[in-house]
């Protein structure tokens, strides 16, 4: 990887695994201020682990987690600081579930506005008003009073959004956080998120199965197949000329034209090959006795991007 500048997030051989199974293997990624990174991967894959491993809602078996250079693993061993938690903000998926409906607008906000100490208490609504303009809900003021069950999906989006935007972060996770709207109001959804990187420099990491997604928002793709990554680097090279197999299978079957979703049910595909070999091999139509004997590294090309696969020395136009 080359790194002009500093990484916002540098993370190294991260490693979960649950009851003896390794679920997120050697991940290693960066992601800048003002940049846009899309993880993508099917279901299964271990997208929201890698993001609540980021956000430490569960601990990594191993691993770096820098923010701002800061290796928080080390520096804060016992969990994660108000600051870290400050400087990285998750929005995910639900803004049902994750919107109390007993609560207004202005408590949402408000509250993580006192905790976290970022205005004084006659500073509070103007500061909420302004959060409510930034994520596209005027008149603000008409939103402030509102419940969430009062609000349509895109709306409670932009709240939690807003919510999350409270804290001042550098980086945002979003886990699939347009995948319950409806296409009328995800695109509005998502230009909030690409106006925060834009404008406000914000460093984004969108999880998400929806490859049209990701080639208008990110910059770069990484694509995680069994809780390694197999493909990492530019968005526009990865998604028209992708260079790993399952990358090429994930945009296939897509005539011409648009990315499709990647699948969300992989019920009736083989899993993820156990033992020595590369993992994707049972999956492979390209699988040599090279791939079922030991596991490709995820190496660095010219074009600047990293693939794991002993087959693929130049990339595949589609
Ligand atoms: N707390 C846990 N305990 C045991 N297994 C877990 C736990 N969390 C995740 N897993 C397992 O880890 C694997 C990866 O799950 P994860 O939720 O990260 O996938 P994902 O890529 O986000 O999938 P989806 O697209 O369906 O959201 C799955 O096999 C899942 O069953
Ligand atoms: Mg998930």
């Amino acid at each position: 990887m080359t790194e002009i500048a500093p990484a916002l997030l540098k993370v190294r051989g991260l490693m979960k695994s649950f009851g003896g199974r390794l679920v997120v293997d050697d991940v290693s990624l960066d992601v800048g201020a003002g940049e846009a990174v899309a993880l993508v991967g099917e279901s299964g894959s271990g997208k929201s682990t890698i993001a609540r491993l980021l956000a430490r809602l569960v601990e990594p078996d191993a691993g770096e987690v820098s923010l701002e250079g800061r290796n928080v693993l080390e520096v804060e061993p016992r969990g994660p600081s108000l600051n870290y938690r400050s400087k990285l903000q998750m929005v995910f998926q639900d803004p049902f579930a994750s919107l109390n409906p007993l609560h207004p607008v202005r408590h949402h906000l408000e509250r993580p506005l006192l905790r976290h100490q970022r205005v004084p208490k006659a500073g509070l609504e103007a500061r909420a008003l302004e959060l409510l303009t930034m994520v596209g809900l005027s008149p603000a003021a008409e939103f402030l009073d509102a419940y969430p069950t009062e609000l349509s999906g895109g709306q409670r989006q932009r709240v939690a959004i807003a919510r999350a935007l409270a804290v001042e972060p550098r980086l945002l996770m979003a886990d699939e956080p347009t995948s319950m709207l409806d296409a009328s109001v995800r695109m509005g959804v998502l230009g909030v998120l690409q106006s925060l990187v834009k404008e406000r420099r914000l460093g984004l990491l969108l999880i998400t199965h929806d490859l049209a997604t990701a080639r208008l928002l990110c910059d770069r793709v990484i694509v995680l197949f069994g809780g390694r990554i197999v493909e990492d680097g530019p968005a526009e090279q990865i998604l028209t000329a992708p260079s790993h197999p399952y990358t090429r299978q994930l945009l296939g079957a897509i005539p011409r034209g648009e990315p499709r979703p990647v699948p969300t049910s992989t019920a009736r595909l083989p899993v993820p090959a156990g033992g020595e070999g590369c993992h994707f091999r049972s999956r492979c139509s390209e699988a040599t006795t090279t791939c079922r004997a030991s596991m490709p590294q995820l190496t660095s090309h010219a074009d600047g991007r990293r693939v794991r696969c002993f087959n693929r020395e130049t990339a595949h136009a589609v």
